[in-house]
């Protein structure tokens, strides 16, 4: 009985974790460091900032990030941005459709980003989770307890994973990629270097650094209230940890005068 409920246990766990992934090849994903990792890791606003960039400049034309609302560029803990900073970037940026007025008009803090513009392309808003960086080994996902999902690993190693390779099926062009699974991507490489012009010009716009810079403002996108869930988690934790301290201590007490008496 014991020895057949672990063999379904292990099976179990042997499923790889994302169901679509289970054929053709896992892709390599790179591990890179990113600021919000760890149990007090915190996104880093000016990183957040030029993702937001680099997502504009060169992902939107494609990519729409329709679950996101544009206001939330003013968070704390996201980009952080002033409330006029986020209504000029909203009207220079995007159009969206106003139902009332039949007509198009820029974009307003309290509309979402535009939903997809390119057939066939994903919308982004949530993708960092959508995706899991680490499946190993054989596909346990056991990697994942010690790295993270790794999300945004894979979409940086995403976007920095193109071979130059190019093949032709069915009459689309597949891209040879080291991270995306089965090796060939229908999404061009977005990315060439030098696609945005960083405020800040000791950071060089490699296509390495672009693509961090945007893993780490989708993985924002996909969870922007992490820090505070890390915050809650922690809070859990001493809470629960000095709760068992006073159970014991109580536990002790209630139980000593009826030790005593068993020893007479
Ligand atoms: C020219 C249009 C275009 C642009 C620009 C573009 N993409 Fe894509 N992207 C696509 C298409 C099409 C797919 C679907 C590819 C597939 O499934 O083969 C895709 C897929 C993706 C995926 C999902 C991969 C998966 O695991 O399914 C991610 C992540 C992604 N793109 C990120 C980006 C980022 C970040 C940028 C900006 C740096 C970007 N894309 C720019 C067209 C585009």
């Amino acid at each position: 009985m014991i020895k057949k409920l672990a063999i379904t246990a292990l099976l179990a766990l042997a499923l790889p974790v994302g169901g679509a992934f289970a054929a053709g090849s896992e892709g390599h994903v790179e591990d890179y460091d990113f600021s919000f990792e760890g149990p007090f890791g915190t996104y880093d606003q000016a990183q957040l900032q030029r993702g937001l960039q680099v997502y504009t400049q060169v992902c939107a034309a494609c990519h729409g990030l329709k679950y996101v609302p544009i206001r939330s560029l003013q968070d704390e803990s996201g980009p952080g941005y002033s409330e006029a900073e986020v209504r000029a970037y909203a009207e220079q940026n995007f159009e969206v459709f106003d139902e009332e007025l039949d007509d198009y008009r820029p974009a307003r803090p309290t509309d979402h980003f535009p939903e997809n513009n390119a057939v066939g392309a994903p919308d982004l808003s949530l993708m960092a989770k959508a995706r899991a960086g680490f499946h190993g080994p054989y596909g346990t996902g056991i990697n994942q307890l010690v790295k993270g999902m790794g999300g945004a690993e894979y979409i940086a190693s995403l976007l920095t994973g193109y071979t130059g390779e190019q093949i032709e099926q069915a009459g689309t062009i597949l891209y040879e990629n080291t991270a995306f699974p089965g090796g060939y991507i229908s999404m061009a490489p977005p990315l060439y270097g030098d696609d945005v012009e960083y405020a800040n010009p000791d950071i060089e716009t490699t296509i390495e650094q672009q693509s961090k810079d945007v893993a780490a403002f989708l993985m924002w996108t996909a969870e922007p209230k992490m820090m505070a869930r890390k915050q809650a988690g922690f809070v859990g934790v001493v809470f629960l940890t000095i709760l068992s301290v006073l159970l014991y201590l109580t536990n002790k007490r209630i139980w000593k005068p009826i030790k005593a008496r068993a020893k007479e």
